[in-house]
């Protein structure tokens, strides 16, 4: 398979084209099992979930990373062990989403599994910090009290650049009807992801050069991100109408950058 290369078709079965133990990082954002979509009509999307698992685990380089997206029961009771380790269940949290339920909560945030193959071989934590909360920078100020310094606090160390992004990302909305990079209005909320979601993925677990898989990759956010950051890229996309949307928005991309570097 060609490298920076959207190929169309079934992600199940195109997989098997590539090479054991090839990709750095798989961006695994497909069904999620609850819109009328026919690609989405999956009756059980854990088993679904487990078989995607399974057959991706093996493309993976050891110490390789797999990002699942998915509701909040997406892996519920299956036993994902044999391929992989979850690492941790990052909440992305979207208070904007409309909160209809009348006899429950509503669900307002989405599940990103973080599985790497075995013990994680990357994560840039320098590449994703976030802004200190206001509450730290007072710490900083107290660090300088001795008692502060010396006593049970004093190994949490204030970091100029920034914190850990923690496991619930609230700080990257959902696009809007107004967002720039929306490639079109039909695609809002249950296709296109904020390139910022892919971006803090992309940048926490792969490097330069890295082997980036994206076989959902509906309209190629993903391709977007990876040509910015320098890493190689392989998508697949079952419908023909989004590899179409993708390709272009990937011509658009290239030509950009063609043209920064050469102005
Ligand atoms: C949530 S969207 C991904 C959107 C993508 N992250 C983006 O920002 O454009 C899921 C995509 O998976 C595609 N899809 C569903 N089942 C598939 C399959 N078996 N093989 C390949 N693509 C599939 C759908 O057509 C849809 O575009």
């Amino acid at each position: 398979m060609q490298i920076n290369e959207l190929y169309q078709g079934d992600a199940l079965c195109l997989v098997q084209e590539i090479a054991d133990e090839s990709v750095d990082l798989i961006v695994c954002d497909g069904p999620y099992g609850v819109t009328q979509y026919e690609w989405d009509k999956i009756p059980d999307i854990q088993e679904y979930n487990l078989n995607l698992i399974r057959l991706f685990s093996r493309v993976l380089k050891p110490g390789g990373a797999l990002y699942l997206f998915g509701k909040d029961d997406c892996i519920d009771f299956i036993d994902y062990r044999p391929y992989l380790t979850l690492n941790r269940k990052i909440v992305w949290y979207q208070p904007s989403r409309l909160a209809q339920g009348r006899m429950n909560y509503t669900n307002n945030y989405d599940l990103i599994c973080y599985f790497t193959k075995g013990k994680a071989k990357t994560f840039n934590l320098d590449d994703i910090r976030v802004p200190q909360l206001v509450e730290l920078e007072h710490r900083l100020r107290c660090e300088r009290v001795p008692s502060v310094v010396n006593g049970q606090y004093g190994k949490t160390k204030f970091n100029e650049n920034g914190k850990n992004p923690g496991d619930v990302w609230g700080d990257i909305k959902q696009l809007t009807y107004k967002s720039k990079e929306l490639i079109s209005r039909d695609l809002l909320n249950t296709i296109q992801k904020p390139e910022k979601l892919i971006e803090r993925i992309v940048k926490a677990s792969s490097n330069e050069g890295d082997l980036v898989l994206d076989p959902f990759a509906g309209v190629g956010t993903t391709f977007v991100v990876c040509q910015r950051l320098k890493r190689n890229f392989i998508g697949f996309e079952i419908n023909p109408e989004y590899v179409e949307l993708a390709k272009e928005r990937m011509r658009r991309i290239v030509q950009e950058q063609e043209y920064r570097l050469f102005s």
